[in-house]
């Protein structure tokens, strides 16, 4: 086989790539290790940042997502049992968050990709890359068969655990990282939302969030311990627990519902620097990771195909390779931005195990000040929403 660029995963960043190299005449080969049922059944983020809704419905995926997503202009921040209000329409005017699961995008766009009649191989095996300092390829089964694919470049967007940045020779990537001492018990629920934006908690006992996949699902998360058992988790506990922490003075707290689905989920930082190494380029959670409460690591992972999209564009079009050479760079900026507002969002709002009480009282004095001075409220709201600098972006598409 051979193609332009040759995509490793088919999670948001793999599948948006290929979208937007199929829209500038460009060929992809798609490869994903895991069956096309696990990649759409699995339940991870759901919160899109107003940029990635707009790319999305520029270039024609936008049908579903502005029928079933649910656009909210505010969020909660709750704290000594207070419940203030960040609002997008007055801070960041025509910015706004949209939920919409990203099981629900991933099938939008593995659907995009299957009426292009472009490739996409599901539960491929053994896939390994080389000579990607000169002439790439990708060697992988397929049932059982043996392919190899020669490629132009390669794309790794397989996820924090894929083989693309773990082929890149020692010495010519580095890593940078941060364990939490902490991770979040999440759950999906059948129960309609009882307040219809997402409430960020900071309780005595921990951090809790309350937040929605639709009219009658919502998905919360408590902070737990990283090495936490699920099965001392009941639902009445996990429910007695979120409605403790969620709780407001004002008379709020979640509805209780059936639980269809419960999970621990990890807490890390992570940035591999740079995202290139020669014709191999990292994207997504490949490249990056963030802790889940800014609500960034799907909209980083679009954010940076739309850059590497831009510049394969400039090459195959103009023979330019400058925007290539800038590829990691030109991320970069936008990664750590993204990595220090998360990594304040979580500070902000967890309680760490070796905390004292000085510090619970700094981080309830820090969110008082953040949900009630205007300039610290708009600069929450404009990286919540999605902050675009002035500098590297691409205007459009
Ligand atoms: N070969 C082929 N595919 C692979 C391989 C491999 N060796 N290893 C992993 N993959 C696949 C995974 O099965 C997964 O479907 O790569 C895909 C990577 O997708 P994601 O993990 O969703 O990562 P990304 O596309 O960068 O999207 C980032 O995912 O973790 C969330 O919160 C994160 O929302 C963010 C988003
Ligand atoms: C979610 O809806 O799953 C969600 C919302 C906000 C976050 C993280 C996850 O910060």
């Amino acid at each position: 086989m051979r193609t332009q660029v040759g995509i490793i995963g088919a999670g948001p960043a793999g599948l948006v790539l290929a979208h937007l190299l199929h829209r500038d005449g460009i060929d992809s080969i798609v490869i994903e290790n895991r069956s096309r049922d696990y990649v759409i059944g699995r339940v991870r983020a759901g919160v899109l940042e107003q940029s990635t809704v707009d790319l999305l419905v520029e270039t024609g995926l936008g049908e579903r997502l502005r029928r079933e997503g649910m656009r909210h202009s505010g969020i909660h921040l709750c704290f000594g049992r207070r419940r203030r209000r960040i609002d997008f329409d007055d801070l960041t005017p025509g910015r706004a968050i949209t939920i919409y699961g990203q099981n629900e995008l991933v099938t939008d766009l593995i659907g995009a990709r299957i009426a292009t009649g472009g490739p996409l191989h599901f539960n491929v095996a053994d896939v390994r890359i080389a000579n990607f300092d000169s002439a790439p390829h990708i060697a992988l089964r397929i049932d059982e068969n043996q392919h190899e694919i020669a490629c132009d470049f390669i794309a790794g967007c397989d996820g924090s655990h894929g083989i693309s940045r773990a082929s890149i020779p020692a010495g010519a990537v580095r890593t940078f990282e941060r364990e939490y001492p902490f991770a979040w018990l999440g759950i999906l629920a059948e129960a309609a939302p009882s307040c219809d934006e997402i409430v960020y908690a900071l309780h005595a006992r921990g951090f809790a969030l309350f937040s929605m996949r639709s009219p009658s699902i919502t998905r919360l998360y408590l902070q737990c311990s990283p090495d936490e058992d699920l099965e001392r988790w009941p639902d009445h506990r996990i429910w007695d627990e979120l409605i403790a922490r969620l709780e407001s003075s004002d008379g709020w707290r979640p509805r209780r519902g059936k639980i269809l689905q419960k999970g621990i989920t990890g807490m890390r930082s992570l940035v591999a620097e740079p995202m290139r190494c020669a014709r191999l380029f990292l994207a997504g959670d490949a490249a990056h990771i963030v802790p889940p409460t800014g609500a960034k690591g799907l909209n980083l992972a679009v954010a940076d195909v739309r850059i590497l999209a831009r510049a394969l564009a400039a090459y195959y079009r103009e023979g330019r390779e400058d925007l290539l050479e800038r590829y990691s760079e030109d991320c970069l900026r936008r990664v750590w931005n993204v990595q220090r507002f998360s990594w304040w969002m979580t500070s902000m709002l967890h309680r760490a195990p070796d905390a004292t009480e000085f510090d619970y009282r700094r981080q309830l004095a820090e969110l008082d000040y953040f949900t009630s001075s205007r300039a610290a409220m708009t600069s929450l709201a404009e990286n919540y929403t999605g902050w675009k600098s002035a500098v590297n972006e691409p205007e459009s598409t």
